[in-house]
């Protein structure tokens, strides 16, 4: 849970929680963090942070993180659904991935959430 009560914080909105700092991640490839109890996929593209859900809708394996980056595109490992990171949707522009907001602060990624709307 993030704590408000340093001013270092002062700067982040609401509900945002900090998961890791911007050097732990290495561009393009992914790393996969638990916040709040989502399970979320963490992209570095060049000087962009984005951040899906890890469980592609497809037969529900967690592996995004683990997809392949091209664009702003990832493609899931299991069989190779592709989407955009922007956006969270299939290439094709459908509905894909839950995406989530992201901050970046001194250096710090913080990341909202919020629960999983079951679709599939
Ligand atoms: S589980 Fe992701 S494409 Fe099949």
């Amino acid at each position: 849970m993030l704590k408000r009560n340093s001013n270092h914080l002062k700067n982040i909105e609401e509900g945002f929680q900090f998961v890791c700092k911007l050097d732990e991640l290495k561009d393009k490839v992914g790393r996969r963090f638990i916040v709040d109890e989502v399970e979320i996929a963490i992209f570095k593209i060049e000087s962009e942070v984005f951040a899906v859900s890890n469980i592609c809708p497809h037969q529900q394996t967690h592996l995004i993180y683990d997809g392949f980056i091209e664009d702003e595109f990832v493609t899931c490992p299991a069989h190779g659904w592709k989407f955009n990171l922007r956006t969270g949707k299939k290439d094709s522009g459908s509905i894909g991935l839950d995406s989530y907001l992201v901050q970046i602060y001194e250096d710090r990624v913080f990341i909202k959430v919020y629960p999983k709307k079951y679709g599939w």
